[in-house]
C-alpha cells in the first residue's frame, strides 16, 4: 500500500489534462466506488483494487499509443518495487477491463478485476453518466439527438467508436443502459439501481422537451 502516492502521482501526471471525461475527478470517483465495494469483498487485494483503479485509463487507447503506454508503465511499476506477480495482475485488469474489450463476449477477470470494473461502469451511469456523455459527446462533436438515426445493435469495437452515425441519445441504449445488467458483483448491481432509474427518467423527460409535450 505505501506504493499507492507514486501510482496516483503517476497516473495525475498522465491525465491531468484530460478533457474528455477521464480525468483526475473520474480517477477519483472510481477509487472512491471501488472502496465501497471492497468492504463487502474482504478477500479481494485491496493494493491491486487501487492501483488499477488508478492507472487504468494511463493505457486507454482512446487516449495514447497504447503499446508505447504499456511499456512505460511495467517500466515505472518495476522501478518503484511492484513484484512481477503485482504488475501482471494489474496489467492483466487495465488490458481487459474496457467495455469496448468486452463488446464482442466477456473477457474473464480476477476477483479484484471484477471490482475495478464494476467502479469504473458505476462512473459510467447516473447523473455523472449523463454529463460524462454529453461532454465525452461535445468533445468528439456528436450529434445530439436525431430520431431518424436508430440505436445500433450487435456493435463491433471498430462500429462504436464510429461517430459520424452516433448521437448522445442513441449512446444510452448502446451502452449505458446496458451497464446494469452486465455489472459483477452485488453491491454494484445494488448501487447501479437509482442510477439506472436516474438515466431512464433523464432520457423520458429528454424526449418530452424535444417533442414539446413537457
Ligand atoms: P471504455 O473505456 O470502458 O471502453 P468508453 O470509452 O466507452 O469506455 O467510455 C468512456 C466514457 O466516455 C464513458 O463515460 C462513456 O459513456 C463515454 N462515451 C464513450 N463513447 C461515447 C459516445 N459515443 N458518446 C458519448 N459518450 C461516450
Ligand atoms: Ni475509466
Amino acid at each position: 500500500m505505501d506504493k499507492l502516492p507514486q501510482i496516483i502521482a503517476y497516473a495525475t501526471a498522465k491525465l491531468k489534462n484530460d478533457k474528455t471525461g477521464h480525468g483526475l475527478d473520474h480517477l477519483t470517483r472510481v477509487a472512491q466506488n471501488a472502496k465501497l465495494l471492497l468492504k463487502e469483498e474482504p478477500q479481494a487485494d485491496t493494493f491491486i483494487v487501487l492501483a488499477a483503479c488508478w492507472l487504468h485509463d494511463t493505457i486507454d487507447e482512446k487516449l495514447t499509443d497504447p503499446k508505447q503506454a504499456q511499456s512505460q508503465l511495467k517500466a515505472f511499476l518495476k522501478q518503484i518495487g511492484l513484484t512481477e506477480a503485482q504488475i501482471q495482475a494489474i496489467l492483466a485488469i487495465i488490458t481487459q477491463m474496457s467495455f469496448t474489450r468486452n463488446l464482442n463476449g466477456r473477457q474473464k477477470l480476477s476477483l479484484e478485476g471484477q471490482l475495478v470494473q464494476d467502479a469504473d461502469w458505476l462512473d459510467a451511469i447516473g447523473a455523472i453518466g449523463c454529463v460524462r456523455a454529453i461532454y465525452y459527446g461535445g468533445a468528439h462533436r456528436e450529434t445530439i439527438y436525431d430520431p431518424k438515426i436508430k440505436p445500433r445493435t450487435n456493435l463491433t469495437k471498430e462500429a462504436y467508436r464510429q461517430l459520424e452515425d452516433e448521437t448522445i441519445i442513441n449512446h444510452f441504449y448502446e451502452k449505458l443502459l446496458k451497464i446494469a445488467d452486465m455489472l459483477n458483483t452485488q453491491a454494484a448491481k445494488e448501487l447501479a439501481q437509482k442510477r439506472q432509474k436516474f438515466m431512464l427518467a433523464f432520457l423520458e423527460e429528454f424526449k418530452n422537451e424535444w417533442n414539446g409535450l413537457s
